[in-house]
């Protein structure tokens, strides 16, 4: 069947950590992480992703939100000439992506992106890979797609696994508890719509060879993680909420102190994370996170999405608000 067109389509959510990854292993062949890592899957934000694999193509092409992209074909090209050599084929593919957010600018859309790929080869290549080795791949592509295979809380807990050579790899991704087990919501604040100028492949490396922090760092997170994931359980909001901001300042203390700096904030993202604390000490059960961008993400209890949003969107700096609950892990569509 080498001359069938194949085709599959897959949506995937992008995920937010709560414990942070930023750090990658070393000697790895398969972008294995340094840290353990604990996430929330959101459900608003979405890449949706086609992948039509015909002879009759002479080469790859990529249409992101609707237009031909050519600066992120070579890396999506391949990630799935890695799925293609598992499929013992090389029929080029067209891949047509879109994102309902700002692409690149720390909303994780490598992660959705990444999750909706291999889901979508996975049908398309008949290739019958199981879940953990669904979410291998997507970590060998992106570190955070790995979680993104997962709805509601997701974990990437390392000790479990030695190193492992390419494709796969050792680490993966697996369930912690469902979206429906404590309905979060998180509200991100927009700050920037820009591409960010340092991409976290380039920035953890940077961290690693220069920040004095990054063997403390490395020390902490298998910790972080197992507490979270008790908190999780015991749906304890404060004390997650204190987990939580600890682990983004912590891992953003380290940026911070690599050199060159990572410094991923805007004033806006700094007054919002003030405006957050405050919020909290006055009663409302919110706590922020940031990533490796400007955007501010507030999590908040069952209940308290409108409230958060409302006040999120009063501040100065905050261009829009987007409000999202828990989602579903990377599935295919029809
Ligand atoms: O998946 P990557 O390589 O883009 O790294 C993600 C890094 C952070 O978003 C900052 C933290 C995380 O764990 O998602």
């Amino acid at each position: 069947t080498d001359n069938a067109i194949r085709q599959a389509t897959a949506i995937a959510h992008p995920n937010i950590a709560l414990i942070k990854y930023w750090g990658k292993a070393e000697n790895t062949t398969a972008n294995e992480p340094a840290v353990s890592s604990l996430s929330i899957t959101l459900d608003e934000l979405a890449t949706r992703t086609t992948l039509t694999f015909d002879t009759a193509y002479k080469t790859d092409r990529l249409t992101l939100n609707g237009k031909p992209d050519t600066a992120k074909l070579p890396r999506i090209s391949s990630a799935l000439s890695v799925m293609r050599q598992l499929a013992g084929i090389t029929t080029p593919c067209h891949i047509d992506t879109s994102n309902n957010f700002p692409t690149g600018a720390g909303l994780a859309s490598s992660a959705s992106g990444f999750a909706a790929l291999v889901v979508a080869a996975n049908q398309a290549l008949d290739l019958n890979l199981s879940l953990q080795q669904q979410s291998k791949l997507a970590r060998a592509m992106s570190g955070s797609a790995a979680r993104s295979l997962f709805g509601g809380f997701a974990k990437i807990y390392l000790p479990h696994a030695q190193l492992e050579p390419a494709p796969f790899g050792a680490n993966y991704a697996e369930p912690v508890a469902p979206a429906d087990h404590w309905p979060l919501e998180v509200c991100v604040g927009v700050v920037s719509e820009e591409e960010k100028a340092i991409g976290s492949t380039a920035g953890m490396e940077n961290s690693r060879n220069t920040s004095p922090y990054y063997s403390a760092w490395i020390a902490g997170n298998d910790a972080d993680v197992i507490n979270a994931e008790a908190l999780v359980k015991a749906r304890d909001f404060d004390k997650l909420a204190e987990l939580s901001e600890f682990s983004c300042l912590k891992m953003h203390a380290l940026a911070l102190a690599s050199r060159p700096a990572l410094l991923y904030w805007s004033g806006a993202t700094m007054d919002a994370m003030r405006a957050i604390q405050r919020w909290r000490a006055e009663g409302t059960p919110v706590f922020f996170t940031v990533d490796a961008g400007p955007q501010i993400k507030a999590i908040c209890a069952p209940g308290y999405g409108e409230l958060v949003a409302q006040r999120l969107s009063e501040l100065a700096g905050i261009k829009r608000v987007i409000r999202c609950k828990l989602g579903q892990g990377a599935r295919l569509l029809d």
